[in-house]
């Protein structure tokens, strides 16, 4: 989707498509400004009753040769229009966008703007909301292949804020950049998706965007002494990889902000391996590693001037005869020993290690990003990110950035109350905590690798991907992870 802005006088152009919202009064919002024929038309239309109350609802009808078809959604009294409601109505005019044949949208925006929902949020979600919905996996199937309609889209507006449009529309279109490369490589099936691969595309980011790239391979983690990582990478003849992504543009100075992503590109549980039933979602278990790459990518696209670090240990997840074995000990690169009680909670063994590494850049921040735990998504379901962190003020910034970006995350406790679960009578410390509070003793878990400074945990076990007949990945938390560091840069 190509996106302009125009200012002109509406009546100057003409589109394949136009939408327009209608009132509680079954009035076209700010019909002043439109074409008096085209109005009298479709006021007819209107009279006719086919729009139900309910806001968000639609109907297509055609039109002219200047608006060949008409896009009519019910927005109530548009002063009260709320930020989540207009992301609902971008959805629905996505939807019926898809069943039509055109080539140019027209929007004018100035009909949803009002006090609580700016110019700027509205280009944004606009933007966000289009290319969001109009997304195609990119299949390996020969036969009907969903083709995907490139169009244009052509933002009106009419007002003072014209600068915060088009950086409203710029930083949608970065966000869903990322997003979109999140959703390719999570929706890739694992024998493609490898370690290998996920490093292939760090590299290709790094030369697209002029930031460097290092990938470290078996031997050079095992010279690190990442001895966690690589119980876990053991039971697999896909060899590991650790890849760094460092995007300097950010004053000298400047402490980094480190992101760490969990790069299981497959988890069959090891040893301790899972039941068979949808084991094939756990391809997604690279949806940390996968939004952590994704965010680089709307980072360098902005060229955002920030110190930003990214880390992705990446193996599989397998059961073999070298596997790591439930009652092994592993020492970790901490130095901490770790009893393995259960091979499937593999992604903390992995993540801890990189926690150690970040600590050479003396962060700010270290925020790891994990499809951790199912504890998680029996504790928060498919809405929300589980958010844990050894530091308030950093949960706060990104409970706040998660509802501006419409990609939320809930604070969970991370008491020391539950730190005792974790005791091992052979190790320091045991992988496992029970089932009791699974999602809040793995992040404990991570806690202890993240004394050295402020740390925060998103647990996207329930929004990296859905299930069932719309299998695929959501892009999550790209768009959460990207307003955290817009704001942060100041942009
Ligand atoms: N990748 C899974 C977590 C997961 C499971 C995410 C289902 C989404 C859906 C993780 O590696 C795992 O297996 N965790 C175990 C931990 C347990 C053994 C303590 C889990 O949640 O069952
Ligand atoms: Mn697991
Ligand atoms: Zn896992």
């Amino acid at each position: 989707m190509k996106v302009n802005i125009k200012t002109d006088l509406i009546t100057k152009i003409s589109s394949d498509v136009i939408t327009l919202g209608v009132d509680d009064k079954n009035q076209i919002i700010n019909s002043s400004k439109l074409d008096r024929k085209t109005v009298s038309y479709l006021s007819n239309i209107l009279a006719l009753g086919d729009i139900p109350e309910k806001l968000g609802s639609a109907i297509v009808i055609h039109g002219d040769h200047f608006y060949p078809k008409v896009i009519l959604i019910r927005i109530g009294n548009p002063k009260n229009l709320t930020s989540n409601q207009f992301y609902n109505v971008v959805l629905t005019i996505a939807e019926e966008l898809k069943s039509l044949q055109f080539k140019t949208l027209l929007l004018p925006i100035n009909q949803f703007i009002n006090p609580s929902l700016s110019a700027n949020v509205v280009a944004e979600y606009l933007v966000r909301g289009l290319i969001d919905a109009s997304y195609v996996v990119n299949s390996l199937k020969t036969i009907n292949k969903v083709k995907k309609n490139i169009f244009q889209t052509i933002i009106h507006y009419d007002g003072s804020d014209l600068k915060q449009v088009k950086n409203g529309v710029r930083h949608g279109e970065a966000v869903m950049e990322g997003g979109n490369l999140t959703k390719d490589l999570g929706n890739l099936p694992p024998n493609i998706c490898t370690p290998k691969y996920l490093a292939s595309i760090a590299t290709k980011l790094g030369k697209e965007y002029k930031f460097k790239v290092s990938i470290l391979d078996k031997k050079k983690i095992e010279k690190l002494r990442m001895g966690s990582f690589l119980s876990v990478a053991k039971g697999s003849r896909e060899e590991p990889r650790f890849i760094i992504m460092e995007h300097i543009k950010g004053p000298k100075n400047q402490k980094p902000i480190v992101l760490v992503g969990k790069g299981i590109t497959f988890d069959a549980g090891g040893i301790s391996i899972k039941p068979s039933a949808d084991m094939d979602e756990m391809k997604y278990d690279m949806g940390g590693a996968a939004s952590v790459m994704g965010v680089m990518k709307t980072v360098g696209a902005l060229n955002l001037p920030l110190n930003i670090i990214a880390l992705i240990p990446s193996c599989e997840n397998l059961p073999d005869g070298l596997a790591v074995k439930p009652g092994d000990i592993v020492t970790s690169m901490s130095g901490q020993t770790i009893e393995i009680l259960n091979t499937d909670a593999e992604g903390r063994l992995i993540l801890c290690d990189a926690l150690t590494y970040a600590e050479r850049y003396k962060p700010e921040t270290v925020i790891d990003v994990a499809t951790l735990t199912g504890a998680c998504v029996i504790g928060l379901g498919h809405h929300a990110t589980g958010l844990f962190s050894n530091y308030d003020p950093l949960a706060s910034e990104l409970e706040e950035a998660g509802i501006r970006a419409l990609d939320k995350a809930w604070k969970m406790p991370l008491w020391d109350e539950y730190q005792p679960q974790l005791n091992s009578n052979f190790a320091d410390m045991a992988n496992i905590g029970g089932r009791a509070g699974g999602s809040i003793t793995a992040a404990c878990f991570l806690s202890r690798f993240a004394k050295k400074f402020n740390w925060a945990h998103l647990d996207i076990a329930g929004t990296a991907w859905k299930s069932g007949k719309e299998k695929g990945s959501t892009g999550r938390p790209v768009a959460l992870l990207s307003q955290f560091l817009i704001k942060r840069s100041g942009k």
